[in-house]
């Protein structure tokens, strides 16, 4: 890229400026960006199979070659390097270290990882590793998925093994991306892979990706991990008919299904009548919630929008929230992205401060913010307003929440590149740099250029 660009200037005025050592980044994960699915010994993942069969993907859209990133890795880097990124969060593909998801470790697969893991260093970016990003082994699902408690222990061998090879040179692990959507939406709704819709299985399969995540970093912890990490989705649920008890209903299944085991030790009440309801607590066993209860040093926050509800008596559960009759999913209130979900950046601010009241003993990272907008390249730029005037209201309302005593020690924005979003394909594009996927050629967006800026001034 060319850094003498003219940087596009952020909406409102120069802003706050940031605590020294606040980390920045910018975020992606395996399935999403690196291609290259049957290489090197890589097995298919859930993912695979999932976009694959017909129906499920917008257009048929395939991570197989998605952004070449795993050829192109080098040149990624680069580009991270000259936008000034100082850390860089991606993902491990399970599929590809191990590929039957348990037993025999495939050097190649390791190697990739390994060889991109010195490239961030020799550029000095700080590398952040998540562990689980979605892509179950295809082998695994097919011995019940994340649904069967003996999935839980194999993240936890997977877990070791990379941490054998990477641990002397990556500080930060994460665990697990997601575990809601990961279980709600790949095993209830069946949007996403391995598209099961079962709500029994979805409580099961969250309850076995919290043990994973107990036993992974356990694992990690043993093997001398410097800091360990859990990312969750989290939403704060505002209830738009003066009510209470709809949000709270909705708050429990999304956020403190997650948040109350990791760092409490125990699930919320109302949570458990919800799961005692749909297919019983008999997958919960003794010992189950000590082991989720890891000391862990960073709570990952991936902040999108809030969500909004009200009471609608009558209404059936949405089909991602099992347990949740009798409560409207509203329609977002005022402007949003092309996703459709709502911009609301004080929505960040709300979550961060209840975070560090709630939980005070964890330090908190958004490992994931921003907005997918209809961007067009124009030549060799990318002009997106609409995602600086995003980012810009995020970081502000993350600035206040720092204000206001929220422990945030860094922001890493989602996406470093345009990618696959999953059941939509190549269609929403993320990123600060813009793909074009016919010829892989990368261009950074004006945000990635506003964004370098704001590193550079560490504020706005
Ligand atoms: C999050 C996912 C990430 C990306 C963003 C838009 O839920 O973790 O992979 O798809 O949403």
């Amino acid at each position: 890229m060319t850094t003498e660009t003219t940087t596009t200037r952020g909406a409102g005025s120069p802003g706050p400026v940031f605590p020294d050592g606040f980390v920045w980044g910018a975020a992606t994960a395996a399935y999403q960006i690196e291609g290259a699915a049957a290489e090197d010994g890589r097995a298919p993942s859930i993912w695979d199979t999932f976009s694959k069969a017909p129906g499920n993907v917008a257009d048929g859209h395939t991570g197989d070659v998605a952004c070449d990133h795993y050829h192109r890795y080098a040149d990624d880097v680069r580009l991270m390097a000259d936008l000034g990124l100082a850390a860089y969060r991606f993902s491990v593909a399970w599929p590809r270290v191990m590929p039957t998801g348990a037993g025999t470790v495939n050097a190649a697969g390791l190697g990739f990882y390994d060889r991109l893991v010195d490239e961030l260093l020799a550029h000095g970016i700080t590398p952040y590793v998540t562990l689980y990003h979605w892509d179950l082994p295809q082998t695994l699902e097919d011995a019940g998925g994340w649904a069967a408690r003996d999935t839980a222990a194999r993240f936890a061998d997977y877990a070791a093994v990379v941490h054998g090879r990477l641990g002397d040179r990556v500080r930060t692990w994460t665990t697990l991306n997601e575990p809601w959507v990961a279980a709600f939406l790949g095993y209830c709704s069946g949007v996403h892979a391995p598209g099961r819709r079962d709500p029994a299985a979805a409580f099961r399969a969250a309850h076995h990706l919290l043990l994973g995540h107990g036993l992974a970093a356990r694992a990690l912890r043993a093997a001398g991990a410097a800091e360990i990490a859990l990312t969750l989705n989290l939403s704060p649920v505002i209830q738009t008919d003066g009510g209470e008890s709809e949000a709270r209903v909705v708050d429990g299944l999304l956020n403190r299904q997650f948040l109350d085991p990791a760092l409490r030790g125990r699930y919320p009440e109302d949570l458990l009548e919800i799961v005692a309801r749909h297919g019983g607590l008999g997958h919960v066993q003794d010992g189950d919630l000590d082991v989720i209860h890891q000391p862990i040093d960073l709570l990952g926050v991936n902040y999108y929008n809030p969500t909004f509800v009200s009471a609608a008596p009558g209404e059936p559960a949405a089909p991602p929230f099992p347990g949740s009759e009798g409560v409207r999913f509203d329609p977002p209130p005022g402007p949003v992205t092309a996703m459709g979900w709502p911009i609301d950046p004080a929505g960040l601010e709300t979550l961060l401060v209840r975070l560090s009241r709630d939980y005070p003993e964890v330090g908190l990272l958004i490992t994931e913010n921003g907005a997918a907008f209809d961007d067009h390249a124009t030549g060799d730029a990318v002009h997106d307003d609409d995602r600086v005037a995003f980012l810009d209201g995020h970081l502000r309302a993350a600035h206040a929440a720092i204000a206001a005593g929220a422990d945030l020690r860094g922001y890493l924005v989602w996406s470093l590149l345009d990618n696959f979003e999953w059941a939509y394909g190549y269609h929403k594009r993320f990123g600060i740099v813009y793909i074009d996927y016919e010829t892989q050629r990368r261009v950074p967006k004006d945000s990635a250029l506003w964004y370098r800026d704001v590193i550079r001034r560490n504020g706005l």
